[in-house]
């Protein structure tokens, strides 16, 4: 996986569109295609003031899990922890929320905007054990990019 590559890719992305709608819409899809072993990329957003989240934009099959309160599912532990979910193996998790029998591993960064959690990345695999380092730090620089958006506008 090159790193650095995709980082100068997702500044391009990010460059040339204006609503932030379409830059988190093309980042999805831009990950999905770029990277094998994501199978579905999405963001969740804090839904107003209530303690859940909703699904933005992704790439991917439609899931029902359009909204899920915090502390259920690896997406509601990670608005609660402030901290990534690295899921190597799904099966091994018992607060999962599954979105299909194909997916077997999973991973959640979350976004801060003035220090507060207020969103996250989040990527299914269809192979067991695929992340790395890598994929933390391609996530986290996203997650930075998009924090810094949401604070110019
Ligand atoms: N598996 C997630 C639910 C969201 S889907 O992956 C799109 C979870 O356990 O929170």
């Amino acid at each position: 996986m090159q790193v650095d590559h995709i980082k100068i890719q997702i500044n391009t992305i990010i460059d040339s569109h204006s609503l932030i709608e379409k830059k988190l819409q093309t980042i999805c899809e831009y990950l999905k295609s770029e990277i094998l072993h994501y199978d579905w990329v999405g963001f969740y957003f804090k839904n107003g003031n209530k303690n859940e989240l909703k699904l933005a934009q992704y790439a991917g099959e439609p899931t029902d899990h359009v909204i899920i309160p915090f502390g259920k599912g690896i997406c509601g532990q990670v608005a609660v922890s402030n901290k990534n979910f690295v899921v190597q193996d799904v099966s091994e998790q018992r607060n999962y929320i599954s979105c299909g029998w194909k997916v077997k591993s999973e991973i959640v960064i979350p976004i801060f905007v003035n220090e507060k959690n207020i969103g996250q990345i989040d990527i299914d695999s269809h192979t067991v054990n695929p992340f790395t380092e890598k994929d933390e730090e391609i996530l986290e620089f996203i997650c930075e990019k998009v924090s810094q958006i949401l604070t110019q506008n």
